[in-house]
């Protein structure tokens, strides 16, 4: 059996099913093609019979995309066959992924029938897609919930039909890490043809399980995993990309492999994160904020000595420049020495036991430290280190309102002004910001989070920008969430200057 794990990519299918999440065609292009370089070996690229507009993105990334196999939805329906026939038609490599529940659930009530007439669907489904296709993947829906003697009499039986792959979802994520290894070994030993096809997984995360699932049905014998970016997807969403292929790699005592380009794990994060407007929780797993972020002072002075006392994964290797030592009250002399040093300062140890104290003085009234308060904990600021201030901010939105934003900000004491529209206040008011400095800054992250839930609550809002190849952070805190986008903004915005 290979040892090479096929990564079957539904961001643009399963993930894109998420309400708010719709992508138009152009951005759907975006994210196949970078899917394309982070070498998904299959991209499903949607359900052409639902929309027109599925329809025409499935065409349209057939077009634009050419290494991976290009797949597209299907119930056991032959009109839905016929249209993903046509949807695919320019693809190089095309799928078709047909299938039916197969669950007790299912059988009778959603498709009110017998185990019997959905073995004999399920067959014909396969057959018709051959004629179109010579690859065809047959979905058992709910297998997770299956019975597996009648699960395996369904998988033989759409092999024999012609099906290259058979995928086992655990549709609800409800099945157990062992139970769906097991499951998925059970059809290993018990289907007499399963060497001709692929046994692929597909996980959803009701319970948490997702990925552990997924990895256990590899373990016992799945050579494909459907995944998505970020994990998302339906309700609680599907097993992500980036932490089976990571668990692969880290894990160098399992023989199975994929070929991810996984410098580019973040990036394509990133970017599937702001078209879908999905931002991703800090304490993701590989892609959060703060997945290589270290703060207490005992870990610091770890990773400081050796990263790999308390990292498993280089942040490179996943295309993160660096793990990063946040400045708090709860850190220590050693996370305090290394950030001066890379300020250019170093002190003798009674001096640096000196700003220490300063230091946890100063943490204490602030959340974390930046590095013009170190300049000025130890006397250097200047001039020239003085932060940008938000002086004043005016904004006029609202229905069928222009949007526009008047933005004053005082850099080394003087005051510089600025007028724009946008397409919303936020917008508007960061365009107005951006004349005023005249740098070219890119904003890859931009999260608005209400601390509690009454309408006069604080929003924390956390602002990344690139400028130059460095990302900067900014943050605030307001009970104006425009305001507090902008205070963001700035502050991110005066590390740079
Ligand atoms: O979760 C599921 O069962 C699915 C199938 C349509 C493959 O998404
Ligand atoms: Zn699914």
């Amino acid at each position: 059996m290979s040892d090479k794990i096929i990564v079957f990519d539904t961001t643009l299918r399963d993930g894109e099913q998420v309400p708010g999440c719709q992508l138009n065609t152009v951005e759907k292009i975006e994210v196949a093609k970078a899917l394309e370089s982070l070498g998904v070996d299959v991209i499903e690229a949607g359900f052409p019979i639902s929309s027109p507009g599925d329809f025409q993105s499935v065409v349209e990334i057939s077009k634009a995309v050419s290494k991976p196999v290009i797949c597209g939805l299907t119930r056991a329906i032959e009109k839905d066959i016929e249209v993903a026939a046509e949807a695919l038609q320019y693809a190089k490599r095309k799928r078709i992924h047909t299938g039916i529940g197969t669950s007790p659930y299912h059988i009778k009530y959603k498709l009110n029938s017998t185990p019997d007439k959905i073995l004999e669907r399920a067959v014909a489904a396969v057959k018709y897609a051959k004629k179109f296709v010579e690859d065809v993947e047959f979905y058992a829906e709910d297998a997770g919930r299956s019975d597996n003697a009648y699960l395996a009499k369904v998988v033989e039986a759409v092999i024999a039909a012609g099906a290259t792959v058979v995928n086992i979802p655990d549709t609800t994520g409800y099945c157990l890490p062992h139970e769906f290894g097991e499951k998925i070994r059970y059809l290993m030993e018990h289907v007499s043809n399963v060497h001709k096809a692929v046994i692929s997984t597909h996980c959803h995360n009701d319970l948490g399980m997702a990925t552990a699932n997924t990895i256990e049905g590899v373990l016992n014998g799945a050579r494909q995993v459907e995944v998505t970016i970020n994990g998302i997807g339906e309700r609680a969403g599907n097993t992500s990309l980036e932490e089976v292929v990571m668990i692969l790699k880290s894990h160098k005592d399992l023989p199975l492999h994929t070929d991810i380009n996984t410098k580019q794990i973040y990036k394509t994060s990133r970017l599937v994160s702001s078209l879908m407007n999905m931002p991703v929780q800090p304490n993701k797993a590989i892609v959060g904020r703060n997945a290589f972020a270290h703060s207490s002072g005992i870990h610091q002075d770890g990773v400081l000595k050796n990263r790999e006392n308390y990292e498993i994964i280089n942040p490179k290797d996943v295309g993160i420049k660096e793990s990063s030592i946040e400045l708090t009250a709860r850190s220590g002399r050693a996370a305090l020495k290394h950030r001066l040093k890379i300020l250019g300062y170093s002190f003798a140890r009674k001096e640096l036991d000196k700003i220490y104290d300063r230091f946890l003085a100063l943490a204490d009234k602030k959340k974390d430290i930046k590095d013009d308060d170190l300049r000025a904990l130890i006397g250097k600021a200047t001039r020239k280190d003085h932060k940008i201030h938000l002086e004043l901010l005016q904004v006029v939105c609202g229905k069928s309102a222009v949007p526009m934003a008047t933005v004053q900000l005082k850099i080394n004491d003087e005051i510089h002004s600025a007028t724009a529209s946008g397409n919303g206040p936020i917008d508007a008011a960061f365009t107005a910001v951006k004349q005023i400095i005249k740098r070219k800054v890119h904003l890859e992250e931009f999260l608005i989070q209400a601390i509690t839930r009454g309408s006069d609550d604080l929003g924390k809002v956390h602002v990344q920008i690139e400028n130059r190849g460095t990302l900067y952070y900014g943050f605030s805190a307001s009970t104006d969430i425009i305001t507090g986008a902008v205070e963001a903004f700035v502050d991110a915005i005066s590390k740079i200057i």
